[in-house]
């Protein structure tokens, strides 16, 4: 039985106010309902060869921040010293290192790689390289189409981005969020807007393949003066690709606490954070970017792509490892274990931390591609014909014609295509419900 607290990322709601609850659709069927009874799939396809077409990448989860922003929903540590941090590294090579000894894994090259958080460039040099050699062992990332790394500004030096340089990443992605000073220290970031120049003449040295900015619409003290300038300011660093999200507060962040034991919170609600967010895509396409997601803006006159983010979209293998990362692999999802002692002891045993497992029916991934692909704006029918032999424009026939109604997209049959409008780009996730499955509508997400 699914625990019936709905969320907007089940329920397909379009609330007014930003209440408490997950918005983000990042995956399907909902994770609430991923169970350890289906772990034994997990096992069984890793003792199998993989299937002859598919892509591989690795997701490597860096739990660790100096602080707890009050509106993060991930799994971080603001408490662990140097040797704990040594000793969950520790964890984490050996646990890819197991992985490359899976007959589903051995041997396989890798498309993608991934460093994400928590903060990776909050541990030091001398981890990273560890880590890096000793990774790079097992599973090697010369020939890879991207390596992605996060970076919270403020933990950066010259040294350590010469160091992420030589590891070979080649998208190096800020945490920059908002440059109002007072917005930053409100919502509890660790850094203040002059880290975020004191690193920029560094990156551009270093010249990365690539660099992101992530932004978020609608911090806790925003207002239009403000975020009016965060645009200006982030369209004056010229980074090759923007991210906007727009602010969320599922159930584990400290705001979501605050509000839900009663306190009354100045959040902007999303009619006004999806004009933040379109007032910026306006400003950034006036300034030479196109948008390449609901999300995602990259510099039109230099080819960027954003490897990971399409890979995953389309079903690619990823082995997610880390404390409480998740992972696809030979179509079945699983998730590590999310507490940092389960995570630990099993590696200390020399097992997989897995802890829960889904092994979707062919329909149900259909609908996950389907639905994470519409978050890039089109999505074509034929694909998922060659893909999956179905024809969605008449399998998701009565959602499109509702969502077309209500002027959320278009579908171009001729043009062998389905299109968000604008107004439907702005608000995707909270449209996604409308394909799933009876069952997991009105459910919790995670
Ligand atoms: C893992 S963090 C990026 C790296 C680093 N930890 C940092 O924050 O600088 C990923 C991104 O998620 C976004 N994010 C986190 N919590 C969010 C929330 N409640 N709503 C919307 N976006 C959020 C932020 O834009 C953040 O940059
Ligand atoms: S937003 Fe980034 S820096 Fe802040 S707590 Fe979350 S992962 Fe850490």
């Amino acid at each position: 039985m699914l625990e019936t607290k709905p969320e907007p990322a089940t329920a397909g709601i379009d609330s007014k106010q930003t209440t408490v609850g997950s918005v983000f659709v990042s995956n399907y069927p909902p994770y609430s309902t991923w169970n350890d009874d289906a772990v034994p799939n997990v096992h069984y396809s890793l003792s199998e060869k993989p299937r002859p077409d598919a892509t591989l990448g690795l997701y490597m989860h860096i739990p660790f921040c100096r602080k707890r922003c009050k509106f993060c929903y991930f799994r971080v540590y603001t408490d662990k010293n140097s040797s704990e941090i040594d000793t969950y590294l520790n964890a984490l090579a050996k646990e890819i290192e197991l992985y490359s000894q899976q007959p589903a894994i051995t041997g396989r090259p890798l498309r993608f790689v991934y460093f994400g958080g928590g903060t990776p460039s909050y541990i030091s040099v001398k981890h990273l390289i560890t880590l890096v050699d000793r990774v790079k062992k097992v599973m090697p990332w010369n020939a890879t189409e991207e390596v992605a790394f996060e970076c919270e500004p403020g933990t950066l030096t010259k040294k350590k981005l010469e160091a992420i340089k030589s590891i070979g990443v080649t998208r190096l992605s800020l945490g920059v969020e908002n440059l109002n000073d007072e917005i930053l220290a409100e919502n509890g970031r660790a850094h203040l807007s002059k880290e975020v120049y004191r690193i920029a003449p560094w990156i551009q040295e270093l010249a990365f393949d690539q660099v992101n900015i992530d932004l978020i619409s609608g911090m806790i003290g925003e207002t239009w003066e403000s975020w009016r300038d965060t645009v200006q300011k982030t369209i004056e660093l010229d980074p090759d690709s923007i991210t906007v999200y727009q602010l969320e507060l599922p159930f584990n962040t400290v705001y979501s606490k605050d509000i839900l034991g009663g306190d009354s919170l100045p959040v902007a609600d999303w009619k006004l954070k999806r004009e933040w967010h379109q007032y910026a895509f306006e400003q950034f396409e006036k300034s030479g970017y196109e948008i390449s997601s609901a999300y995602t803006v990259l510099k039109k006159d230099k080819p960027c792509q954003f490897v990971y983010r399409d890979a995953v979209w389309q079903g690619s293998d990823m082995i997610g490892t880390g404390v409480a990362s998740f992972s696809h692999l030979s179509g079945i999802h699983f998730q590590n274990a999310p507490s940092w002692g389960d995570y630990l002891g099993n590696l200390e045993d020399n097992k997989l931390p897995i802890y829960r497992a889904l092994k979707p029916t062919e329909e149900e991934r259909l609908t996950r591609e389907m639905i994470l692909q519409l978050k890039l704006g089109r999505i074509k029918p034929s694909y998922f014909k060659a893909k999956f032999d179905a024809d969605i424009l008449s399998k998701y026939a009565d959602a499109y014609e509702k969502l077309q109604n209500d002027g959320m997209l278009r579908v171009n049959v001729d043009a062998d295509e389905i299109q968000l409008t604008q107004r439907g780009l702005l608000q995707v996730d909270s449209l996604l419900p409308t394909f799933y499955a009876p069952e997991y509508q009105n459910t919790r997400y995670t």
